[in-house]
Parts: C-alpha cells; structure tokens; sequence
C-alpha cells in the first residue's frame, strides 16, 4: 500500500519503520527538517529498542521516502496516518494546534485529489474531536465530503515508549472507530495480519478507549503505589501483597468489577476501605486515590437521585432494596441510602425485593433495619403488581429474571424506568427507559 505518516515521533517513526519493513510504500512528513534529514540518512529520530537496524534497512529497502510537503504526500498516497503529538496545553487541555493544522492542509491537498483517501487520526484525542471538529475542518478545506470523497477513521496506538516495535507488532488489540465498511477494509490489510483481535467500533467510542486505558493503566500504577506507602508503614513486604492480589484471576485481575452500573456497598467493601483508609491516617500516609473512592461513590447515588428528581416523577417504585442482586443484606445497600433520600425530598416511595421480607431477616441485617431503618422496613412490599400499578417512576436495583419477566407483565406505556444495573434490553420494553449513565 502507499501510505504517509504525518509526525515522525516515537508513533510515527515506529509505524513508517515497521510498515516499510512489512512492504508498504511510506511517506514521511515532519515539520522538523532535522527529524527527515535522519530519516532520510537511514537513521532514527527516536530513541527506540530496536529502531536503528530496523530504520536502516527499512530506508535500504528503497521504499521510505520523507517530505515537508502535505500536498505531495497525499497526493502520492492511498492512505494517511496522522501521528502528530497532542500535548497538554497548561491549563490541562490538549493541545490541538498540530492536529487542527494539520486537518487543514490535507484539507487543502485532498482538493486536489480525483481518487478516494483514507485518514487515519493515530494521535490521541479527546473523544469528540474527530466527528466535530476535524471532519468538518476537512471537508471546508477540500469542499468534499466524509463518506463519499474520503474517508476519516480513528484508530488508537497502543505502543510503549522502549518497547515500541515489540508493541506495534504485538499490540493488546487493534481497534478501529469508522462510520463505513470501507476504511476499515484498508486498515485489515494493514493490520490485520497482527496477532490480536481486530475491533470496530464508532469514532468517539475508539477516542474514548484509548483515554480510559492510560487512565487504568494510572489508576493501577498508583494502586500499587499506595498499597506500597501503607505496607513501609506496617512493615508488610509490597511485593509480596501484590504479587498475591494479582494472583487472584477471578475477582481482581479479570473483568469482575470493571462493568458500569449501581454504586457499590453491603457489609465488606466501605468498613474495609474505612477502616484501611483511618489505619494509614494514623500512621500518618497518604492515600489520596483510596480516600476518594467513598466520595465517588456518593457521588455516583447522587447521579441517580438527580435522575429520579429529573423526571418529575412523585409515585416511585423501587424494585430492589439489598446491595446486591440475590441476597437480603441490606447493610450499608446504596439502595436503601437512595430510599432515605427520595423519601426525604417527599417521594412517595414503595418498595419490592423477592429476597427482602422483614420477618425473615436475622442478626446484624435485621438489626441493622430496626435501629436505622423501621421507616424503609414500613415500605417494603410482597405484591409486585400492586407496587408497581402504584406507581409513575421503577427504579430497577436488582437484575433478577423473574422479576424482570413479573415487570414485563405488569409495567404500562405511561411507566418511567430508572435502570441502575443495565439490563438493557430485557427492560420491559412498553416504559420509558432511562439508563443511569447510558
Ligand atoms: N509516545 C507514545 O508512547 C504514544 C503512545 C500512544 C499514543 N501516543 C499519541 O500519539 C501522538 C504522537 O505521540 P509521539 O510521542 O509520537 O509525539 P512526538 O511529540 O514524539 O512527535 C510528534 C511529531 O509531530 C510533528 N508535527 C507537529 N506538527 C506537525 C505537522 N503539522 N505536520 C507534520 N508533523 C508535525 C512534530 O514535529 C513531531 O516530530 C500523541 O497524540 C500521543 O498522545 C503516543
């Protein structure tokens, strides 16, 4: 394929490299006049394991040529990769002058063009950046249009500093954000041969992968990181409490937990992180990420709170009460502090849970409702169809499939729902859905 690559930095030096290897044509574009003069003398302009062979033979095979000019190497391409860096402007924002620059001179080139072009935005992007505001950039400067004349597509880099040429040809994935079949045909010919699975998705979802990988991959380094200040503290070896967390393959390094939905509560999750969170206080470490995860998760009933107050809803129905969907616990259930509050702002609440019936619960759980809550254990209801043929608003807090069916029956068209635990399609379908953040 004939392609250019547009920024020659770590991304685009490794990719002009490793396509060129691979028998592709490849332009290289810089603004940087020393970066092409590297290029051009067979060298690199990046430091990389690897990169000075691979660049060598790769200018030695005849089919990597470089240029400052954007007009002649799209016009001499197929295909463009768009590896221009995205740096943070001071206030936190990203820095888009390249991109914005750039998205008007292949503009500009793409005019002159009687083929069809593909281009492929590499650079990282704040998701919306591509549908609103590149798109219309190059279909102003070329007077042609997305779809028809050209194509736009995202796909992010995954690539490691240090491990660059190992990561383009090994990456986790290769995922491709496209409005049409046909970018996305050209990208399998390029990378489709990788060994990982091939993802398409939208433009936007694809922006907005590649932030929420580098923002775990934070969240995980500063995780370790905090565990280590708190183990120093209590003598406790790190690398032996870590290793041991990551050997759990079920609940900690897997999917568990990674899925949107109800904030999180029940008898283990906040004592533990209070009580992990009051041990460092006192030993004087700082744990800023953990300190914020309780906040967060108020936060996070208050978004479905905020929701149900939206709506203008005053009958609600709330089908679930326990912390989890199967069990009667209804410790520290974020369902039952969003109870308290609706009831609080003058809701006219009733409550059905299959798993919640006052006169079977025992010990600490029924304790816990007679001291705190006798109330919420007044509301709590045994007849599903009468506690939602009394209502205007369901809240869904459970993903039961018995339930779910009961609803399906009993829900009118004039019912709200409030889903908190998405389950999506199998909503009965005559009410208007809302999700809590989809
Ligand atoms: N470095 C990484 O490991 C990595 C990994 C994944 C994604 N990314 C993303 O990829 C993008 C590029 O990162 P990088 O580290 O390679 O950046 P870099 O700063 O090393 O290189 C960017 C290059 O773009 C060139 N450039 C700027 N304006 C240009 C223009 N108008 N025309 C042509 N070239 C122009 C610069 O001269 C520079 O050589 C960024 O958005 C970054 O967030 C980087």
């Amino acid at each position: 394929m004939q392609i250019s690559i547009f920024g020659l930095g770590y991304v685009g030096a490794v990719s002009l490299a490793c396509l060129a290897r691979d028998g592709h044509h490849v332009v290289g574009v810089d603004i940087d006049q020393a970066k092409l003069d590297l290029i051009a003398a067979g060298r690199t302009p990046v430091v990389e394991e690897g990169m000075i062979e691979l660049m060598k033979a790769a200018v030695a095979s005849g089919r990597v040529t470089v240029t400052r000019d954007t007009r002649e190497a799209t016009l001499r391409t197929e295909l463009s990769l768009i590896c221009v860096g995205t740096p943070s402007a001071p206030n936190g924002s990203q820095d888009q002058t390249a991109i914005l620059k750039m998205a008007a001179d292949l503009g500009q080139a793409l005019r002159e063009k009687t083929s069809k072009h593909v281009i492929v935005f590499r650079s990282t992007l704040v998701p919306g950046t591509v549908d609103d505001v590149l798109r219309p950039i190059i279909e102003r400067h070329s007077g042609k249009k997305d779809g028809t004349d050209f194509h736009v597509c995202f796909q992010p880099e995954f690539l490691r500093e240090g491990s660059s040429i190992r990561d383009y040809d090994k990456p986790p994935y290769t995922i491709v954000g496209a409005r049409s079949e046909e970018p996305i045909e050209f990208l399998r010919r390029l990378f489709g041969h990788l060994p990982c699975e091939f993802h398409q998705t939208s433009i936007r979802a694809a922006e907005m992968v590649k932030y929420s990988c580098n923002n775990f991959h934070a969240l995980k380094i500063t995780f370790a990181n905090e565990v280590a200040r708190l183990c120093e503290a209590l003598d406790v070896d790190p690398f032996e409490v870590m290793n041991l967390v990551c050997e759990d393959k079920q609940l900690n390094i897997s999917r568990a937990y990674l899925k949107p939905g109800f904030a999180f509560g029940g008898s283990c999750l906040p004592k533990d992180l209070r009580a992990t969170l009051y041990l460092a206080k006192n030993r004087d470490v700082a744990l800023p990420m953990l300190n914020g995860i309780l906040p967060s998760n108020r936060l996070h009933i208050d978004h479905a709170i905020g929701k149900v107050i939206e709506s203008g809803k005053r009958h609600v129905a709330m089908i679930g009460l326990a912390f989890k969907t199967g069990t009667d616990d209804l410790r520290e259930s974020p369902l039952v502090l969003m109870a308290e509050q609706l009831l609080g702002k003058g809701l006219a609440l009733e409550i059905y849970d299959p798993d919640v019936h006052l006169s079977n619960l025992l010990g600490a759980n029924r304790r816990f409702i007679e001291s705190h809550l006798p109330h919420i254990g007044a509301l709590i209801r045994r007849d599903l169809k009468e506690v939602v043929a009394n209502s205007e608003l369901l809240i869904l807090g459970l993903n039961d499939r018995d339930t779910l069916k009961a609803l399906a029956e009993y829900v009118r068209e004039d019912h709200a729902i409030l889903d908190l635990v998405n389950i999506g399609t199998e909503a009965p379908l005559k009410a208007k859905y809302m999700g809590l953040c989809w």
